[in-house]
């Protein structure tokens, strides 16, 4: 047997391991008893233990017990950077009164004027609880500046507020999410986000997407493509709020142009489930605002059935769904309200989430050459993120192949 290479650990466990495969792979969802060879940060082999291909030092080996491990989990759709509390209007809303883009600017008001210091603090407590509910990487949206010095603000502030926190973080561009106050239009607004702020956020490097919130009453499909062309042409690679409201033709649009991933799609019809079943777009649903905002849920079934990848996400944000560290709850709601069985939810949550933010060749699954980022929960079978709902914990969590410091 061949010694181990300096930095590598066999994680070994007697319990289930959810190796998390596409939804089509014939592989089995899960390991038991288990062994996952860790190297220079990333998994190295996977399989029985039995079939270890080299013998490890006692120092160097961590026993998982029975604990249910996962993948770190990826949450491909927050807004973590703001600051005020909406929570009136969410209960004036479940009372009767209708979601405008007022919402958005009051958040927008309270951001602006809030100090780096404290949205940096914001952000980072909401970064660090996503990462104690197992979140390895996380997508974080800009969105409530909607200035090109604003906008440009909240994307150095996302940065500084993940500075040295062991969790990946996505940056997007939304700085085409309201049309503020002081704008004529939605189109010259979106203009001036094509024209002046992709440039600025591109020359700097600020993000790796551009987003649009392409819905009735905010942007148009004329708008969204104006932003997301210009977004193209600089660099940055593109998704999309779309049919969230409305059943306005976004997915197609997300087809048409080839994005990343298309989001929320409450709305969806058979014909948008066709057009995404014909293309590479992942559809990334977000059952947790689409509950608060008793609105439809989007079509999971159908989208599974016909093929499409399916991300599962939190959307965790200011107005429509305030809970941070929810990914096992969004995993539950998967398997209980979108109609998802448990392993496609935990698949959605894992692999979907890495193919939503462009990264499947990073992390999501246990396949030698991925990041190791391991999860062990409180739990024995992944059954419990339904049974449970919401409450299911990590006992212990890598990044990287290095443990996190929970705090308990
Ligand atoms: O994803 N849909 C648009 N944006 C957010 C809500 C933002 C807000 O209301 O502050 C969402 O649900
Ligand atoms: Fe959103």
């Amino acid at each position: 047997m061949a010694a181990m290479g300096e930095g590598t650990t066999l994680f070994t466990g007697s319990g289930r391991l959810a190796v998390a495969q596409p939804h089509a792979a014939a592989a089995p969802a899960t390991i038991s008893p288990w062994g996952l060879l860790v190297g220079d940060g990333r998994i190295v082999w996977v399989g029985e233990p039995g079939d270890v291909p080299s013998e490890p030092d006692a120092s160097e080996v961590v026993d998982l017990g029975s604990a249910l491990v996962t993948p770190g989990l990826l949450d491909a759709h927050t807004h973590p950077l703001y600051a005020g509390d909406r929570s009136d209007e969410a209960a004036s809303r479940l009372a009767g009164e209708p979601y405008t883009g007022g919402g958005i600017l009051r958040t927008v008001v309270a951001t602006r004027a809030a100090a780096d210091d404290e949205l940096v603090a914001l952000a980072r407590s909401r970064l660090i609880a996503e990462l104690a509910a197992g979140t390895t990487a996380v997508e974080c949206k800009s969105g409530y500046g909607l200035s090109t010095d604003e906008e440009v603000r909240a994307l150095r502030l996302i940065s500084r507020a993940a500075d040295g926190l062991p969790i990946r973080v996505i940056r997007t561009f939304l700085g085409a999410h309201a049309v503020p106050a002081e704008a004529g239009s939605a189109r010259e607004y979106a203009a001036l986000v094509a024209e002046e702020m992709i440039p600025a956020v591109a020359s700097e490097g600020l993000a790796e997407f551009c987003d649009v919130f392409c819905d009735r009453g905010f942007f148009s499909l004329e708008d969204a493509e104006t932003v997301l062309g210009a977004a193209r042409r600089a660099g940055l690679q593109l998704r999309m709020h779309a049919d969230q409201l409305a059943r306005t033709g976004a997915a197609e649009l997300a087809v048409r142009l080839g994005v990343t991933s298309a989001d929320h799609l409450e709305q969806l019809d058979g014909a948008g489930v066709a057009a995404l079943a014909g293309s590479e777009t992942v559809a990334t649903l977000l059952p947790a605002p689409a509950l608060v905002m008793r609105d439809h849920l989007p079509p999971a079934r159908a989208l599974l059935d016909a093929g499409v990848t399916v991300a599962l996400a939190s959307d965790a944000n200011a107005g429509t769904f305030g809970g941070w560290g929810q990914m096992p709850l969004v995993i539950g709601l998967g398997a209980t309200v979108l109609g998802m069985t448990v392993d496609e939810s935990l698949i959605a949550a894992t692999v979907g989430g890495a193919a939503s933010l462009g990264l499947s060749l990073e992390r999501g699954r246990f396949a030698p050459g991925l990041v190791a980022d391991l999860v062990a929960w409180d739990a024995h079978h992944e059954g419990a993120f339904a049974l449970q709902l919401g409450a299911v914990r990590p006992k212990r969590i890598w990044v990287g192949g290095r443990e996190v410091e929970l705090e308990t």
